[in-house]
This record gives structure tokens, sequence and C-alpha cells, in this order.
């Protein structure tokens, strides 16, 4: 057993008692001292043992890895995507492990949701656990320190690495600052994009959150276009911007979504955000607070959520006939989930939940299991099984 698996495992195991956003903050903290600049011969070794642990690769003989890795690999909008399964936005708002992703075997990693203001997001507690449907709720509200700390750490971040290039892509998630009023959102964004746009590798629209008042409707295309239109003015290097969509949308507002992201030339849509829905959940009262669910506002995530984005996903593909990439997240649990998604219309997956409830082997398990697919179905690569229906076969 390595000191990583001795420490942090067991609090993440435990975590199903302890109050789950006190947990993340400690998470975090640990991947940041973990990740420190310069780095001390303990932080290399544990570094070592983190990789070895959760990567993919980390303990294969080289050959089999270079196999593995090259059929599981992702290349879009001119970057390469070492593995298909990335970290969601939420989890490091502030890119303050941003350097420490890909030591647990993420293929990539979206930071933020980062708004142009600092806030301080809604009062605690704003996360919830509800085990017992595999969910969470959670209305944090965007908590953040804002644009220009974070193109800070990244500017650090660019320093250490003396310019070479990082192990994995990193995006950057964009949210409207509370204390800006709707009619201003646009200059809110841009200022954003323009703080940040150097150091982000793709950049995500934001517009889906249930936690900020409004700013759904900028999911409308009175409100979606000009965004847009603004964003891509000041993209003068062409970065790849999607946009990360509710699953709460019909199916007509999709379509007119879809129709924008064409329009504008984005990169792609990402689908889902958490759900405003309350169906199909089994707990009623949540158990940290014993307050109804139905009387606490905020998102869910996990696995009530899985079908309706899988369904989401498959939708934009059909309407867009794959031309649109698609990075496809909410529920995922399993290699099955992932392989659904991805079967779907989702040439990349992200996943929240599902690794908080599971810890961080469950990166390496659903690679192991895709991998497994591809050699079931004798795919060369895993862009070949991007829309194609195929059911997952249990081994
Ligand atoms: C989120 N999510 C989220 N999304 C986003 O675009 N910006 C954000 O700041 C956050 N913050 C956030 C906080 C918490 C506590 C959770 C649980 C989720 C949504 C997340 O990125 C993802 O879209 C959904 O959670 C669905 O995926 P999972 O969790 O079912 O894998």
């Amino acid at each position: 057993m390595n000191i990583y698996q001795s420490i942090i495992s067991p609090i993440l195991i435990s975590g199903l008692k302890i109050d789950p956003e006190w947990l993340h903050q400690r998470l975090l903290g640990a991947l940041n001292w973990l990740g420190q600049y310069p780095p001390t011969p303990i932080h290399l070794r544990l570094q070592k043992q983190l990789r070895q642990s959760y990567c993919l690769t980390g303990n294969l003989e080289a050959d089999r890895a270079k196999d593995m890795t090259t059929k599981l690999q992702q290349n879009l909008w001119g970057l390469t995507f070492p593995n298909p399964v990335g970290l969601a936005a939420g989890f490091d708002k502030d890119g303050v492990a941003a350097n420490m992703w890909s030591s647990l075997g993420f293929g990539f990693a979206e930071l933020g949701t980062v708004t142009y203001h600092t806030q301080p997001g809604n009062p605690q507690p704003r996360l919830f656990r509800l085990p017992s449907d595999r969910a969470a709720l959670n209305r944090m509200g965007f908590n953040n320190q804002g644009s220009a700390a974070l193109a800070a750490r990244l500017a650090d971040l660019r320093t250490q690495l003396d310019n070479r290039p990082r192990s994995i892509p990193l995006g950057i998630n964009l949210g409207k600052s509370k204390i800006t009023p709707l009619e201003e959102a646009v200059g809110d964004y841009v200022a954003s994009f323009r703080l940040l746009k150097d150091y982000g590798d793709y950049f995500v629209i934001n517009v889906s959150s249930p936690n900020t008042q409004g700013l759904r409707s900028l999911q409308s295309s009175e409100f979606l276009a000009p965004l847009l239109s603004a964003l891509q003015q000041e993209n003068t290097t062409s970065k790849p911007l999607l946009v990360k969509i509710a699953p709460d949308l019909e199916e007509a507002e999709i379509a007119e979504i879809t129709r924008l992201a064409i329009q504008y030339q984005l990169g792609g849509i990402i689908a889902t955000n958490t759900t405003i829905s309350r169906q199909g959940l089994t707990t009623q009262v949540i158990p940290s607070t014993s307050s109804l669910v139905a009387e606490e506002a905020g998102g869910i995530s996990g696995a009530p959520l899985r079908e309706k984005s899988t369904e989401i996903i498959r939708y934009i593909y059909q309407q867009t006939q794959g031309t649109l990439p698609i990075i496809g997240v909410g529920g995922i649990f399993t290699a099955a989930d992932a392989w659904q998604k991805i079967n779907a219309g989702a040439s990349l997956v992200q996943i929240y939940t599902g690794w908080a409830y599971q810890g961080p082997g469950m990166v390496r398990e659903i690679l192991l299991g895709l991998q497994q697919q591809l050699e079931i179905y004798n795919l060369p690569s895993l862009s070949a099984a991007v829309g194609k229906n195929l059911e997952f076969k249990p081994l």
C-alpha cells in the first residue's frame, strides 16, 4: 500500500459521513501541496506513486502501454487528449490542482466555472450527498477567486513548465458574475475570456448552471447569439469555444443552440450540466440535514441524470450528423456508462459525482473497460465508436 492509498483513500471512503464540501477542500489542498513547485524528492515520489496507482499505463510494460494509449487517444480541435475521460467543471474551479489531474489518470481537465469578479458563492451548506440515489445536490453558486487569479496561477504553471506543453489539455469554463446584471452578461464573459484566453486549450461558455439567477435564460438565441458573436470576435487565436447546456431544455431549444453553435463556429457542445428536475429520486429527506429534497434549491448530478444527458447527446449527434463534437457528462460511474455516451455521440466524456463517490481508481477502471470494448468489437480506436450505438458487452 502506498502513502496516497493509506492517507487519502480512507478519507475519501469515510467521506460519506463527512461534510462533502469540507472534504473536497481538503482533497484540493492535498493535491495543491503535491503539485507544488519546485518539487522535493518526497513530492516526486508521491507523484510517481499516484501515477502508478491511478494512470492507465502506470504499471504496464512500455509496449502494452503504448498500444493502449494510442487506441484511447482522441484528437480534436488540433489538441491531443491522451484518453477521453476528463474532470468535469466545478471540481477545481480555481485551478489549484491544475498540474495534478494527469497524475490521477484524467485525459483532460476543465477548470472553473470562473467568473470575472471574485465571489463567495451561496451560503453553506450548499452541497449534499444523496447516497441511495448515487447523486448529489448542489447550489454552490460559482464560488471562485475570479478570472485574474486563475490567469495568474496558470501563468505561474507555464513558467514552472518552462513553456513545455502540458501533459493533458486544460479547458476553462466561464460563467457570469453574480453582481453583473443579465443585460451586461456579454461584457462580463468577454472580460474573463480576455484575461484567460492565452491559458486554456479550450473554453466553455457556461449558460446552464441552475444556481445563478437568470443564467439559464442566456441559452435563448436572443441572448446567446450576441454572446457567441462577441466571444468569437475576442477569440483572435481561434481557441475552441464550446457551450455547456442544461438537461432541462426542450428539443426545439437544443436544436436552436446547435444551430447557433454551427453558425458561430463553436468547437462543440457539452451536454449536460446538473438538472433542476427531482424526477426519479428515491431520496426524500437529505440524510445530513434532515431537510426535504423537494425544498432544497440546487441542481442534481450523478446517476439520476445519466439517461437524460445521454438522450441529449444522441439528439445533438443526430441533428448534426456527427459534425459537431460533443463532450458527454452526467451520471458516469462505470465503463458501460462512458461507452453508452460515446456510442450516443460523445467524443469525450467527463465525470464529477461518480469520482466523488467511487474515488480516484474509477478513471482507470473506465479506461480499461473502454479498451476491452474496442478489443471485443475489433475497433482500431475510440473515435471509431463515437455515435455507433454499439451496446456495451460485459466480459
Ligand atoms: C458541478 N457542475 C458544474 N458545472 C459547471 O459547468 N460549472 C460549475 O462550476 C459546476 N460546479 C459543480 C459543482 C458541484 C458540486 C457539482 C456536483 C457539479 C456540473 C458538473 O460539471 C457536471 O456537468 C454534472 O455534475 C453532471 O456530471 P456528474 O456529476 O453526474 O458526473
